[in-house]
């Protein structure tokens, strides 16, 4: 748990146990501006011979306490994260931080980088960590509550799938009703009688029953909308599709868009963005029983369009062009989906960058743009329109896989056919999941696109 707060006076005035200093290149980074005249002449010598890098740390003992000389990076985000990842790692429980310039990128690396998943160990690590901070509260405020958003999404993305079945991540959204945000919970009967058959088909093979969440944020005064969807598969198992075990490891991730939503809005809703919101997640898992879906069957989704299942572990496409679909038609008039949709968008992209997919290209360079300023890593990828051919079926409209090629492609353009409005699609089947610790977190869930989300919302 760490406690972010603002610190009165300088570096040099205040009172710590532990000071943090920046170093850059080899020399104090406010060149001893921000410190006791007395402490620099000392740090100066402890620094002789030593370059520290980013992340590289070395601990001074000082008459007037300790000080911790931190290398810093290109990037005052991921500096930050490192420094907060260190100062939990030395066990520290307090630290007085020299500010930078960009104080709101530093702040929200700190609270970013401290983030733990602990609720599952008998024997927690790391105990509280309190860093205070010289400069303005409302920056301190601001990335307090984009970390909150982005410790949800995180939150739910590690949470095991034997806990996070479809209906506990509908309690978990029903949740956000205290901040003011509208939530319902539709069951099995009212998404049948809605006719999402092709979600449904998805969610028959399993004893846990689906739930469609619909999620509004309405400030008063909302100078525009943006209508979300993501992709909530609770477990991925790929169905008769099976995936072997290896793939199958990180699928309880497989409703990281969904838990982007719900973190975006949950952080929306702090900070009072005057946005109007609302979300969408069709949540289930995808299993084997006797009742599930096969590779053959032809589904009818609600938009009336049929769809030949020849794959049972392309099932995000099937439930999302059930949720896309009535998004539009409860009024969105731009949509931005993000699902942790294909493989293919890691072969393309590696494992740390999204791909972005529009169908109107005003809207994707809004979405681009944003996620660029927040510094979620993403890119733009064609929506061929030549490979729609692949998704012919000879028995109905649509088949739900085209053939080994461009596969993010192809996943792209099925979602397309559901759309009229404009939709950027984010396969974050990347970035989603942390395979180990990276600046800014621990291995996991990362928490991709709630930073982007709130950014394409402030901007709107
Ligand atoms: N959830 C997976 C995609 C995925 C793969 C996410 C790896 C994160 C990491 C999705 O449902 C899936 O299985 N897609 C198939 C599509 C294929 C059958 C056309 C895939 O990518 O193999
Ligand atoms: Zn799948
Ligand atoms: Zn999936």
């Amino acid at each position: 748990m760490i406690t972010l707060t603002r610190a009165e006076g300088s570096l040099a005035e205040g009172q710590a146990p532990l000071k943090v200093a920046w170093v850059k290149e080899g020399q104090l980074l406010s060149q001893g501006e921000a410190l006791d005249a007395r402490l620099v002449g000392l740090l100066r010598r402890a620094l002789e011979g030593a370059s520290l890098k980013e992340g590289e740390s070395l601990l001074v003992a000082a008459p007037e306490g300790q000080v911790l000389l931190f290398g810093l990076g290109e990037d005052a985000r991921s500096s930050g994260g490192r420094l907060a990842q260190a100062l939990l790692r030395l066990r520290f429980p307090e630290a007085l931080v020299e500010p930078l310039p960009e104080a709101y990128a530093l702040a929200e690396g700190l609270l970013l980088g401290a983030y733990r998943f602990q609720r599952h160990r008998s024997e927690k690590e790391e105990k509280a960590l309190t860093l205070r901070i010289p400069g303005a509260e409302e920056v301190l405020e601001r990335a307090r509550k984009v970390a909150e958003g982005v410790y949800l999404a995180r939150d739910l993305v590690n949470e095991p799938p034997n806990l996070l079945t479809p209906l506990a991540l509908a309690e978990r959204a029903l949740e956000l009703r205290a901040l003011g945000i509208e939530v319902e919970v539709l069951d099995e009967e009212a998404i049948a009688s809605l006719g999402m058959g092709a979600f449904l088909a998805v969610a028959q093979g399993s004893e846990n029953p689906p739930r469609f969440i619909r999620l509004r944020y309405a400030p008063p005064g909302a100078r525009a909308r943006l209508d979300l969807v993501g992709k909530g598969l609770t477990f991925d198992s790929g169905g008769y599709s099976l995936k072997p075990t290896e793939s199958m490891t990180t699928m309880k991730g497989d409703m990281a868009g969904a838990a982007a939503v719900l973190g975006a809005m949950k952080s929306a809703a702090l900070l009072g963005i005057p946005v109007e919101i609302r979300g969408y997640i069709a949540a289930c898992e995808n299993m084997i029983s006797g009742r599930a879906y096969r590779v053959g069957d032809v589904l009818r989704t609600l938009s009336g369009k049929t769809v030949e299942v020849m794959n049972t572990d392309a099932e995000g496409r099937l439930t999302l062009a059930d949720a896309l679909f009535y998004a539009e038609r409860e009024g969105a008039k731009r949509i931005l989906e993000l699902s942790t949709l294909t493989g293919a968008a890691m072969v393309a992209l590696g494992e740390e960058v999204a791909a972005l997919f529009a169908t109107e290209e005003a809207w994707g360079n809004q979405v681009r743009e944003a996620a660029r300023r927040v510094g979620e890593k993403v890119w733009p990828m064609p929506l061929e329109r030549a490979y729609r051919e692949k998704l012919k079926s000879p028995v109905a409209d649509l088949k739900n896989v085209g053939d080994r090629n461009g596969g993010a492609i192809t996943a792209a353009l099925f979602l397309a056919e559901f759309v009229r409005v404009p939709l950027v699609h984010l396969d974050i089947a990347g970035p989603a999941f942390a395979r180990k610790a990276h600046a800014l977190g621990p291995e996991g869930g990362t928490g991709f696109g709630v930073r982007t989300i709130l950014e394409v919302a402030q901007a709107l």
